[in-house]
């Protein structure tokens, strides 16, 4: 690929400070980005205790849950993927949330077979079993070196202290005030005395810092079983929700191989199925492996680039759901041979009308929701972890007594096969609702690793995660740095609705004419998107490099463990 596009991106990017240390000897220099300062300084602190990347990516993943509620959370689950440097073992941690037992697949259908609007949006019905609590326990007890009560203390100091209101809280509160007015626990916590919070006023927890610090003393046990199960079904049960004992009972993480795939020589480990996230990213990069885009100007190389992501994203809507549940033709999506079927179908210089293939996906959201964190540290143990509560604030619920606040993760189901969810994906039968089952996700947690370098990257952004991580994978192709990565303008493709969504800055006007002359709609946004966080390792230089996207306010450290 030619530096056509990235070039273009790099010079349009955002500015962004990272820092780049050598590492000393045989070690490596660990790095964390998380989105939000609190929670890299959570991490760094758990590294100087003597713990390794899995005990700080507990803490972080833990402090996110008190100071980004809008993005993730005890309520919530996600995708811990895990690098073991030891002896180079790699797994998925899949703490996503499954569908209630007494769920059914018409359960957000009125009388006429419509879907009610709102109802796997907001409030209690709308949340999946919570997977991110068993996950944490899951983590420390089986890879992390330090005790839950030291990597849950960040979390619970900042949840009964307070972390200051930023302008994304904010933003992302009133965005859905409406639905945390719904539930008194909530209101009481995320606005406090009925109203907004001025930027800075501190926002306690003490509910939520008792159920951390039950789970920090009695394990999975502390969530799952006893007072804090009691509590969230009661509340649950009260708001009209169907959880069962038995739900939080019987809720089991997975351990996952994770998907794999190659690209001009980036071995690539990413999220395995219930995400899409693993499967379009290496179906996208499978097609486009066999251009020249080198020989492309940048007109051609988008074309095709996003030609790949339709075929990707159409397929996503057809095959892919809860492999526990439904049968899905991996191994032939992963195929390069199969790849190399969608790419005959390419015109070189013609855009592919979605209509010419099949099942369907419609305008996406904006809502700025879920987090992911990429952590290493000094003996190389890696984690890339994004986590969700789905739509920002997730459902809007906390169940009184607890400070849970709970995902909306059930719309991710499709509520009707054919009918688009917040993200205007759609899905088919295989994503269709089922007792027990985890609802199709876009996460995307991602290792890349060639000759020079490993990568660390994950992003949120609904259905556009998936293609933040190929651009971004595209980009660590051509050597760029954790600073251009994450700063890049973006672009975006996802078979329907039929257009190339283009954030600010992204092509020039030259560029655009000649994508429309060859048949492709543009769909100009007006605000950025995603919130990358990066960390890369040059294994020839030995030096570690972070960075965080500008478009949040996260952080990226670099430094030396104690
Ligand atoms: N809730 C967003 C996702 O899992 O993709």
């Amino acid at each position: 690929m030619s530096m056509a596009i990235i070039k273009r991106l790099l010079v349009g990017a955002f500015l962004v400070c990272t820092a780049v240390v050598a590492a000393a000897g045989e070690r490596m220099t660990p790095g964390i980005a998380t989105a939000h300062p609190l929670a890299t300084a959570a991490g760094m602190e758990i590294l100087d205790q003597g713990g390794n990347a899995f005990d700080a990516a507990v803490a972080v993943s833990a402090v996110l849950a008190v100071v980004e509620p809008y993005s993730s959370g005890l309520g919530g689950g996600g995708f811990w993927l895990l690098h073991r440097a030891s002896d180079g073992f790699q797994t998925m941690v899949d703490g996503r949330e499954k569908a209630p037992l007494a769920a059914t697949a018409d359960m957000y259908l009125d009388e006429n077979g419509e879907v009610i609007p709102g109802l796997s949006i907001d409030g209690a019905l709308a949340a999946g079993i919570p997977g991110e609590p068993a996950a944490l326990v899951h983590i420390a007890k089986h890879y992390g070196k330090l005790p839950l009560k030291a990597t849950l203390a960040p979390a619970i100091h900042l949840a009964e202290t307070g972390f200051p209101a930023d302008d994304i809280y904010l933003k992302m509160a009133g965005f859905r005030e409406q639905a945390i007015k719904a539930s008194a626990a909530a209101s009481e916590i995320f606005l406090p005395g009925g109203k907004m919070p001025r930027l800075g006023a501190l926002i306690t927890q003490p509910d939520l810092a008792q159920t951390l610090r039950l789970i920090a003393e009695k394990g999975r046990a502390g969530f799952y079983e006893g007072e804090t199960a009691r509590k969230l079904i009661a509340a649950v049960t009260q708001a009209g929700g169907i959880w069962q004992d038995k739900d939080l009972r019987e809720y089991a993480i997975v351990e996952r191989q994770p998907v794999r795939g190659t690209y001009r020589g980036t071995r690539i480990t990413t999220a395995a199925l219930p995400s899409s996230g693993g499967i379009v990213l290496v179906e996208i990069l499978n097609q486009l492996e066999a251009y020249d885009l080198s020989a492309m100007n940048e007109a051609g190389q988008l074309h095709h680039i996003v030609e790949a992501m339709r075929r990707a994203y159409r397929d996503r809507a057809e095959y892919l759901g809860d492999s526990d549940f439904v049968e899905v033709p991996q191994t032939m999506l992963l195929d390069k041979r199969y790849a190399a079927g969608l790419r005959q179908s390419i015109h070189p210089d013609k855009a592919t009308p979605s209509a010419m293939l099949a099942p369907t996906v419609r305008e996406t959201s904006q809502g700025r929701h879920t987090t992911h964190f990429s952590i290493i540290d000094s003996e190389g143990n890696r984690v890339a972890a994004t986590l969700s509560i789905n739509y920002p604030f997730g459902s809007g619920f906390v169940a009184a007594g607890t400070g849970v606040l709970l995902n909306d993760e059930m719309d991710d189901f499709a509520a009707r096969p054919g009918t688009p969810n917040v993200y205007g994906l759609v899905s088919a039968r295989a994503n269709a609702i089922e007792p027990g089952k985890r609802m199709l996700s876009s996460m995307t947690p991602t290792f890349l690793e060639n000759k020079q370098r490993i990568g660390i990257i994950g992003t949120p952004g609904g259905s556009r995660i998936i293609t933040m991580v190929l651009l971004a994978t595209l980009a660590f192709d051509q050597d760029a740095s954790a600073a251009e990565i994450v700063a890049m303008p973006r672009f975006h493709h996802q078979y329907l609705p039929d257009a190339i969504q283009l954030e600010p800055g992204s092509i020039d006007a030259t560029t655009k004419k000649e994508l429309e002359a060859m048949g492709h709609k543009l769909q100009q946004m007006e605000n950025s998107y995603g919130n990358m966080q990066v960390v890369i390792f040059d294994r020839s230089s030995q030096k570690t490099d972070a960075a965080s996207d500008p478009r949040g306010i996260g952080k990226a450290v670099v430094g030396a463990e104690k």
